[in-house]
């Protein structure tokens, strides 16, 4: 099968759509707390819900992937940066289905259900601190895993662009209009 040089339209539109839930999604769960007390529980049903799209366009990106192979990398990479590469990829894929996964439980835990607007699921448990704790510090703990690991992508994508100059970067943006 010939290799594509570009990312699909697919490929790049959930890319980008999923790179800024995961932001929107960090930034509410950690300044939740900074919400007035009336709107704290709104503002978790939405943060659950952007979290829970989230978990939604990985795993259709993941198939995406599997059936779509990506375009090859620059022939200048070393093998050690090649490695470092997919190493990075794959667990930026496990961490992005992993923490909403998990953020479910500790959603449940607190005894909290889902409102997603035209019907609603209560959780079918007691509010445990003992068990939600635990689940949210390892929500907040592979978060913060999950953030630093894209800073280290947007790093590696800038140096590509910047001063290796291939193309890594511009293959994933959508593409410029002939002018
Ligand atoms: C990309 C997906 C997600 C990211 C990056 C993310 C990130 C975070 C972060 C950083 C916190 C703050 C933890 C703390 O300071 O203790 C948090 C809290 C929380 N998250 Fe998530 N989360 C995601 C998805 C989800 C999902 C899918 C659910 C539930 C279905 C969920 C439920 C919660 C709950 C219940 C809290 C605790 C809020 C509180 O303090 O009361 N999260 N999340």
């Amino acid at each position: 099968m010939a290799f594509a040089q570009r990312y699909s339209a697919v490929a790049i539109a959930l890319h980008w759509s999923i790179a800024i839930l995961i932001v929107i999604a960090f930034g509410l769960g950690l300044t939740v707390d900074n919400f007035p007390k009336e709107i704290k529980g709104a503002v978790i049903n939405l943060h659950s819900l952007i979290g829970l799209t989230v978990l939604v366009l990985s795993l259709a990106r993941l198939y995406w992937r599997a059936t779509h192979p990506a375009p090859p990398l620059p022939q200048s990479m070393t093998p050690i940066a090649r490695l470092a590469a997919h190493a990075a990829h794959i667990a930026l894929y496990l961490l992005m289905i992993a923490i909403p996964l998990i953020g479910i439980p500790t959603l449940l835990y607190r005894g909290r259900g889902l409102d997603f607007g035209l019907f609603q699921i209560a959780s079918p448990f007691e509010r445990t601190p003992d068990i939600y704790r635990p689940l949210t510090e390892l929500h907040e703990l592979a978060s913060f895993a999950l953030i630093g690991l894209a800073a280290a992508h947007v790093l590696a994508a800038l140096y590509h662009h910047f001063i290796g100059k291939d193309d890594v970067l511009t293959r994933m943006l959508p593409p410029r209009s002939p002018s």
